[in-house]
């Protein structure tokens, strides 16, 4: 098949991303796919031999890598990388080449290609694309909305309180949730914009935080309840829960640099937990994937406390997708390696409204 990789964008997750974007690249060509990895924001220019000649087979295509820097990117320089400046979110001929693909890998993270917008337009535009569809990008994605929606099914998550705006604060309703707490950008991902304050003063510092890594620029936050205890997350593929694995960090929570720095934590799977836990955080997670509309795949983050109690963190619908990650960890546990894992998603792409 011919597969465009969808990769970067203008996200504080474009290198995540685009690391990714390589490996998935590599994998795919390695299964014998004509391959064609682009900068989503960035753009590609027209080569002499047209832009079908963008997408290689092997022995002509070649390996790509990238190393995800420590800290996340700056982007107010990135848009002086563009080929050109579009006027829109697609980078010159973009959408020419989706077009041109069977498929659409989307190896985004972030804002535009996690939040249904990007999958609403290639909805419209007949680009056929990996993953889940725009309902269930919008109701995953912002984490507020998938926590009503767990509620309303009788699925545990975090206590939390939803702030309008952070300049309005009502301090008896963050009070009431104790310290330390959590702070999250409620559209964010990969820890970035997440903090845990001890006190009121790391509290008001946090929401700044918060609200300058919001990719969006709305006022609104999210406070959780702190949840000491351990964390698993557990994949979805093809309507089946795959095993539990277990995040250890070194010291601390999973913050940016432990998510993809390697050797600052320890992630097992399977995780070593009772089997009765392990069945019951995989039938939560089919549920809560089911209840918020996801597609082929996704990854269903959890907290356990010392009672055994599960609460849901949250849904990812395009999960980190390096042979190291979590999902592609978990799909190894049960025997499916990357490539295969990487080609199952290309091949079980549906076919989207025509
Ligand atoms: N309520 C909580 N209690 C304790 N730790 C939390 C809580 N919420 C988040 N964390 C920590 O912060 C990390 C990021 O939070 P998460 O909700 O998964 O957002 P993101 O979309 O940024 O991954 C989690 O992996 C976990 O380590
Ligand atoms: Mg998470």
């Amino acid at each position: 098949m011919k597969v465009a990789v969808l990769a970067g964008g203008n996200s504080p997750e474009r290198d995540v991303s685009y690391s990714s974007g390589c490996m998935i690249s590599n994998a795919l060509a390695e299964k014998g796919h004509e391959v064609a990895l682009i900068d989503v924001y960035l753009g590609i220019g027209t080569p002499p031999q047209g832009l079908q000649s963008l997408f290689k087979k092997y022995p002509n295509y070649q390996k790509q890598s990238y190393k995800i820097p420590t800290t996340p990117p700056d982007l107010e320089k990135l848009a002086a990388q563009r080929v050109s400046d579009t006027g829109m979110f697609f980078g010159e001929n973009i959408l020419e080449l989706c077009r041109l693909a069977d498929v659409v890998f989307l190896a985004l993270h972030g804002s535009a290609g996690e939040n249904g917008q990007l999958q609403a337009t290639f909805d419209l535009l007949n680009i056929h694309y990996t993953g889940t569809g725009f309902a269930g990008c919008v109701l995953a994605m912002d984490k507020h909305l998938a926590k009503e929606v767990m509620v309303a099914n009788d699925l545990p998550t975090a206590p939390w309180v939803y702030l309008d705006r952070y300049d309005q604060l009502n301090w008896d309703q963050i009070d009431s949730l104790g310290y330390p707490c959590v702070i999250k950008p409620p559209r964010g991902g990969s820890s970035i914009g997440v903090s845990i304050p001890q006190n009121k003063e790391e509290f008001l510092r946090g929401i700044q935080a918060a609200i300058a890594s919001a990719e969006d620029r709305q006022p609104d936050l999210l406070v959780e309840k702190y949840l000491a205890g351990r964390e698993f997350c557990i994949g979805i593929l093809e309507g089946i829960s795959l095993p539990a694995i277990e995040i250890i960090p070194n010291e601390g929570w999973f913050d940016y640099e432990k998510k993809y720095q390697s050797g600052l934590t320890r992630e097992v799977c399977p995780a070593e937990i009772p089997e009765e836990l392990s069945i019951r955080l995989q039938d939560t997670a089919l549920k809560i994937h089911r209840a918020l509309k996801l597609g082929y795949y996704s990854r269903i983050d959890f907290k356990v406390d010392g009672d055994g109690n599960i609460y849901c963190l949250e849904a990812n619908t395009l999960p980190g997708m390096t042979p190291t990650s979590l999902f592609p960890q978990e799909a190894a546990a049960v025997g499916i390696g990357y490539a295969d894992l990487c080609d199952k998603i290309v091949r079980n792409t549906e076919r989207k409204e025509e």
